[in-house]
């Protein structure tokens, strides 16, 4: 009966998900016409020019906000070269830092990068009397005052720090790497969305959106200026700008939410924000499944007489794990029936129980990726591409990255054949999703480079 239910208030019809995209375009318009608007923020990037393939020099970038944080050092070798030399290093974030001060955090990331730039060889060559340059990808909601700047909306996700919020992002960093001796000029401050766009349309033309499926979720896409009635400044040159939309705090009455997302997000450290991201994005789609089943547990003895004291716990199960136990082919589901052990020290579980758990994830794993193909498919409206126009071939292209789409098959397979049954078989064809991996470090790369302040001198 529990497993009914949730499939009932989980269902997405191809009706449903087309009023999802409708109001997602009618969100885009709103939060385009006017700051608050809409629970859309749709944010102005700065980011007016996307890569044209001729940024060159030696750059570094940073990126907080995914699974891990990465410092990356880049050569861009211009029309002959593209990335001639890429060096990456990932470090993960002491949990207790992403509830802590602004300064502890900032400390650490600016102590990793400069560890990271002690390690910087020969290939790496930085001419005379020039400082490095950085790109940082800030993947978290930013006003943005210019390229370089811009204060913290809101945290989201699993970080909550009260004292950035409302802070100069690039301001913190730079006194944290003032505290580390460490003399490195911010270029560019970018989100993970903005930073996928641009390193997909490094490499592919016809990219016009980039989308995250990962820890959070989100989504940016190049908007004809003269469509954003807030926008005051001038007009760009190339007529376009780049839009992040935060699109994990879109919410409508067609979203379809069950007692368990309610619960979820009441208990969250974010209550009554990020809706979308928490039906969808990583962070979340293991701890819907661990409290479905421990109502289950506590309702109708999934478990036997007594409910796993493990089960109680709060994220106890992670999306790879439900990932995992998904995409169990072997007859009598031996995955799933280790995971369960594993992590809920449910010593033994008959095929029938197994069978429930891989419909569960099926459930709540198709739900996450029709929704992002309604989101989509939202997008594409919004910019005429949803459906071919009489002789034209234009493409388009959804550069997309993030642990969710990389690793959980189904879940990517979900979302790509919900997006082909949304366009239909002819526009299907003329729409493209890729996988650009690691885009968002790369482009904050480019993005530094293009606004780097030796532009203008000779190289
Ligand atoms: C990475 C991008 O590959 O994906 C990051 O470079 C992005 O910028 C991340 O934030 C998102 O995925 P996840 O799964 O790490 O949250
Ligand atoms: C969250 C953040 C957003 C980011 C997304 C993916 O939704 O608010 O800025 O792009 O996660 O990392």
């Amino acid at each position: 009966e529990i497993l009914r239910v949730l499939e009932e208030d989980c269902a997405t019809p191809i009706g449903k998900l087309r009023q999802v995209a409708d109001a997602m375009t009618v969100e885009m318009h709103a939060g385009l016409a006017s700051e608050g608007g809409s629970k859309l923020k749709m944010l102005i990037s700065y980011v007016d020019n996307l890569p044209s393939g001729e940024e060159h020099g030696f750059f570094y970038a940073l990126d907080l906000g995914g699974t891990n944080f990465r410092v990356m050092r880049v050569l861009l070798g211009g029309k002959q070269g593209r990335v001639v030399k890429q060096e990456a290093k990932e470090v993960s974030i002491p949990p207790h830092l992403m509830t802590s001060g602004s300064d502890e955090l900032f400390n650490f990331i600016a102590e990793a990068l400069a560890n990271f730039v002690a390690t910087e060889g020969e290939d790496f060559h930085l001419p005379e009397g020039r400082q490095r340059e950085l790109g940082f990808t800030f993947s978290f909601p930013v006003k943005q005052t210019s390229l370089s700047s811009g204060t913290l909306i809101k945290w989201t996700k699993g970080f909550s720090i009260e004292d950035t919020v409302g802070q100069d992002v690039v301001g913190a960093l730079v006194k944290a790497m003032e505290r580390v001796g460490l003399d490195m000029n911010v270029t560019a401050l970018v989100n993970d969305t903005v930073g996928t766009l641009a390193g997909g349309r490094y490499y592919n033309p016809d990219v016009v959106a980039a989308v995250i499926l990962g820890t959070g979720t989100n989504a940016a896409y190049v908007e004809r200026a003269h469509a954003i009635p807030k926008w005051h400044g001038l007009l760009p040159k190339s007529g376009e700008m780049v839009i992040n939309m935060e699109w994990g705090n879109f919410r409508s009455s067609h979203l379809p939410l069950t007692e368990y997302d309610h619960l979820l997000d009441f208990d969250s450290l974010n209550p009554g924000e990020q809706i979308l991201e928490k039906i969808i994005s990583g962070m979340y789609l293991g701890e819907i499944l661990r409290r479905v089943l421990l109502k289950m547990a506590d309702e109708a003895a999934f478990f036997g007489d007594s409910v796993p004291p493990k089960l109680r716990i709060p994220f106890i199960i992670r999306t790879p794990n439900m990932s995992a136990m998904h995409s169990d082919t072997s007859p009598d589901l031996k995955v799933v029936g280790s995971k369960l052990k594993d992590i809920l020290e449910v010593p033994t579980t008959s095929l029938k129980m197994r069978k429930v758990v891989v419909s569960l994830c099926d459930i709540i794993a198709c739900r996450g990726a029709r929704l992002s193909a309604a989101g989509i498919y939202g997008i594409l409206k919004k910019l005429g591409r949803d459906a071919p126009k009489d002789g034209e071939t234009q493409k388009s292209v959804i550069a997309m990255d993030g642990g969710l789409f990389e690793h959980y098959t189904q879940f990517s397979e979900c979302m790509e054949s919900s997006l082909k049954e949304l366009l239909g078989d002819e526009a299907s064809d003329s729409v493209e999703v890729i996988h650009s991996n690691d885009g968002s470090g790369v482009g904050a790369a480019l993005l530094a480079a293009s606004h780097s302040q030796y532009l203008d001198d000779s190289q």
